[in-house]
């Protein structure tokens, strides 16, 4: 049985056809990308597939159960964790409290009732705080719980935005261009980390990336899509030499 199963999936928003019939299947323990020139749907798909939209034509099956139609926190309940293509951190709340108010936001608590249960209750945040500590340690980022996330260096940040991820323990995680923005010496860390995950905790990572070093270097397999349809499938070797991908995204100087 697939981990996720996505078939025939569309969507409009006004005059623009985002989706056209988008489908696609993995499995437990791949580590897969979604590729494509700007705008042709591939945040779609993930604000669909988590949730956070309501998709208007077709089916997504997680871990075997139809999710169409659950709010995002019901999805992350059952194993389905996400980051966002802009970095979405409280600026003003230390790292550690970044990621123990998410486990309570995850578990569809409002904002303010977040802040109220970290202060009343005193047991269940234990494990909470225990939890999140585990997963900066995961991303080698101990030693910056305390800090504000504004005063990191921006790899950092991505950083503490997987370990955010990553406390609710997932079976699959959506990255969305973790790799935006960072300069070389950040991106080959990324990968590294990214490596270090998939093969430490046998998640699953379905990742939509530009730079094609990360993509390239991590993905066994790739998916491209350009105006809301797919456009090639295949393995990082096959998609690199395919005639329509290069025209239609990867062009001479990316490869
Ligand atoms: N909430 C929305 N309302 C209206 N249009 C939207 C909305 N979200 C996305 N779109 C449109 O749908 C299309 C696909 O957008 P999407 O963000 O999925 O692209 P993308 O492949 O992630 O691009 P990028 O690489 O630039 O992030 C675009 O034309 C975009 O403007
Ligand atoms: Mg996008």
């Amino acid at each position: 049985m697939p981990l996720l199963e996505i078939s025939g999936l569309t969507q409009r928003f006004g005059g623009i056809q985002a989706l056209s019939n988008f489908s696609f299947q993995m499995e437990e323990h791949e580590l897969v990308g979604l590729i494509g020139p700007n705008g042709a749907g591939k945040t779609t798909v993930f604000n669909i597939v988590s949730g956070f939209y309501a998709s208007t034509e077709g089916e997504i099956v997680f871990d075997g159960r139809r999710i169409n139609g659950l709010k995002p926190h019901r999805v992350t309940a059952m194993g389905m964790a996400r980051t966002f293509q802009n970095i979405r951190l409280w600026n003003d709340m230390t790292v550690l409290d970044n990621i123990r108010l998410a486990r309570y936001s995850w578990l569809g608590y409002g904002f303010l009732d977040a802040v109220l249960r970290t202060a009343r209750h005193g047991r269940a945040e234990h494990a909470v705080e225990t939890r999140a500590r585990e997963a900066l340690e995961m991303m080698d980022l101990s030693e910056c719980a305390e800090e504000l996330p504004k005063n990191l260096p921006y790899g950092l940040q991505r950083r503490v935005e997987l370990a955010r991820a990553l406390t609710g323990n997932p079976k699959l995680l959506l990255l969305d261009e973790p790799a935006a923005g960072l300069n070389s010496a950040d991106v080959e860390d990324l990968i590294r980390h990214i490596r270090w995950i998939y093969d430490e905790f046998g998640i699953s990572i379905w990742m939509i990336e530009h730079q094609m070093k990360v993509v390239m270097s991590l993905c066994q397999r790739l998916t491209v899509i350009n105006f809301g349809s797919i456009l090639a499938e295949g393995t990082p070797e096959y998609i690199r030499q395919h005639p329509e991908v290069i025209d239609a995204y990867l062009g001479d100087e990316k490869i």
